[in-house]
């Protein structure tokens, strides 16, 4: 299975968790990482759009990875779907290229697992915190699973690091 995993973070140098698991990824000879900071800076109107297309249509497995900033995925991912799933392509007339993948979002988050759920002060778990990905993915015919959340990932200690690393993994062997 070949795998896309699409990166972002807003501000690489003050990343540690998601920095430390896109090296992971970038073990995985079957897995090509893009990161979009790395890519195109913080600019929102620059993707090279074919580029990233082609990038999709070779994959049987996207992932998107980023952290959780109030509660939403980052600018340059927002902005990247906006043209990257264009029209004619991942949908309308024509527009099957994602269509059968598997989607999957790999998401770090600051607050506490708890804090994602019906009891906690957000009173939303993650996977309605991610519904407009799920609702996205889902209207462009991808096969949507599971996101994998790691939580309280802010300044995470070497063995919380460890075993974030050996959830990708295992997700990624498969
Ligand atoms: C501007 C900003 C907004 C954040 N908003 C949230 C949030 O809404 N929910 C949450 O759980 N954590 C939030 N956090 C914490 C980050 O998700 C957390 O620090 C990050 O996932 C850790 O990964 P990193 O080391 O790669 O930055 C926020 C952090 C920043 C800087």
């Amino acid at each position: 299975m070949k795998t896309l995993i699409v990166v972002s973070h807003p501000y690489p140098e003050q990343s540690h968790t998601i920095k430390s698991l896109e090296q992971t990824a970038r073990s995985f000879s079957d897995v090509e990482v893009r990161n979009l900071e790395s890519l195109y800076g913080n600019d929102l109107n620059n993707f090279d759009v074919r580029a990233e297309q082609i990038a999709h249509e070779a994959a049987d497995r996207v992932i998107y990875m980023f952290p959780v900033h109030w509660f939403n995925l980052t600018p340059m991912l927002k902005a990247y779907m906006n043209t990257v799933w264009a029209y004619g392509w991942a949908f309308g007339p024509e527009g099957t290229a994602l269509k059968g993948k598997q989607f999957q979002v790999v998401a770090t988050a600051g607050a506490a697992e708890f804090t994602y759920s019906h009891e906690g002060i957000i009173e939303c778990t993650m996977d309605e915190v991610l519904s407009p990905l799920k609702a996205s993915a889902k209207y462009v015919g991808m096969n949507y699973q599971q996101p994998i959340a790691f939580y309280e990932a802010m300044g995470a200690d070497a063995a919380k690091m460890k075993s974030f690393k050996e959830v990708l993994v295992s997700a990624l062997s498969v």
